[in-house]
């Protein structure tokens, strides 16, 4: 496993990242904990987990993922050998999430909340990388490439950002991280954060994968001169680029079979070009879900790629996956399905 920078922090981290948002649904806490340990045992050493998770959210189910990674913690005595990354929800409409029941916002009281619900879920005194998990500001986020402009109020960003300066003083947040950010977000937290002292995001969490590649435009240049992290989530499309749905196949216990929200792979052009990378995989020999991944790893903006597994074997395929160097004439023949049908998928 080889480890990069995150951000300007001098700590390194993986160049992938164990997502744990199955914990809690699709996977049981004997199975997040065999995932952990098999991802700790090859050199991973950042986990990423949010408030709101297990996904899809509900209040029945809501911190389990934080729980299960908190009865890990506690039981391999491992809390200063991992990263652990976690988020405080966005501007929305889930109820549950507050003790007040109100839609969770990035107020500052809302924040200082959060971080101790998580704290006492995760069974420790500090989160490596607290991330906003959303923009608090009104926007269209998890679809669409164009912007839209929505109105409405939005919390200051000198606000949140000295929200989160408190929760570092405190030392109980590491490091600040932004996720599902536009290039004028990230922007205006760095400036906010020099002009007033505040802490610097060191990473923004947001999709990109194959048919997702909308962060190459605006926000990868930002994030490289910035050396601001980019921890990029759904390298599989949710599964999709795994090939597994193919021909309309259903696989059981699948995503797609369990829940009815993933949509943006099956609109326009995402399903033929979806088809195109997984035929180019295995004309070069590879599998299309390691192709899918390598790819990403082998980004310069990417620093860590954030995987997620429901099966220990797809784990196995997944990781190995960071070994795997993709010839020129992969990357090529990528280039060209990017050319003849651009991110179909945002
Ligand atoms: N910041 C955000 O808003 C945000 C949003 C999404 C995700 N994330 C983070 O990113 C992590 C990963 O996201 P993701 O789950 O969407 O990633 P993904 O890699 O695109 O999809 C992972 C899913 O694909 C299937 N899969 C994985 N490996 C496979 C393989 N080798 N063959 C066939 N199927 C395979 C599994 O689902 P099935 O077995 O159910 O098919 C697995 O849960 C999450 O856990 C979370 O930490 C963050």
């Amino acid at each position: 496993m080889d480890y990069r920078e995150l951000g300007r922090t001098g700590v390194k981290v993986s160049r992938l990242c164990l997502g744990t948002m199955t914990f809690g649904e699709q996977n049981s806490e004997g199975e997040g904990h065999a995932q952990m340990d098999y991802a700790f045992d090859r050199g991973i050493n950042i986990f990423d987990a949010a408030e709101i998770y297990p996904i899809p959210p509900k209040p029945e189910t809501q911190g389990r993922t934080e729980t299960i990674i908190g009865s890990w913690l506690a039981a391999r005595k491992a809390r200063d050998r991992v990263m652990i990354a976690t988020k405080v929800a966005g501007r929305g409409k889930m109820t549950w999430v507050r003790k007040s029941e109100t839609p969770t916002r990035q107020s500052p009281a809302q924040i200082m909340e959060a971080v101790e619900s998580s704290l006492k879920r995760l069974k420790t005194d500090y989160i490596d990388l607290y991330q906003l998990h959303w923009p608090d500001r009104p926007m269209r986020i998890f679809e669409g490439l164009d912007y839209l402009h929505l109105d409405g109020d939005s919390h200051p960003i000198h606000d949140i950002l000295g929200a989160l300066g408190t929760l570092v003083a405190d030392g109980k947040v590491r490091f600040v991280g932004l996720s599902n950010e536009t290039p004028w977000g990230v922007m205006s937290f760095l400036k906010a954060a020099e002009q007033h002292g505040l802490p610097r995001p060191v990473s923004v969490q947001n999709a990109y994968n194959l048919v997702n590649r909308s962060f190459e435009m605006g926000l990868s240049e930002v994030t490289y001169r910035e050396q601001v992290s980019l921890l990029a989530y759904s390298p599989l499309g949710q599964g999709y680029l795994s090939g597994k749905y193919e021909a309309g196949a259903l696989p059981p216990g699948s995503r797609k079979a369990l829940f009815a929200r993933l949509g943006r792979y099956e609109n326009g052009n995402g399903p033929k070009t979806i088809s195109t990378y997984i035929a180019l995989a295995r004309r070069h020999g590879l599998d299309p879900a390691q192709m899918a991944i390598a790819f990403a790893v082998s980004r310069p903006f990417v620093t860590s790629t954030i995987i997620g597994a429901t099966t220990m074997d797809q784990l196995r395929t997944d990781i190995a996956a960071a070994e795997l160097k993709l010839s020129d004439a992969v990357l090529a023949d990528i280039e060209q399905v990017h050319l003849d049908y651009p991110n179909p998928c945002p």
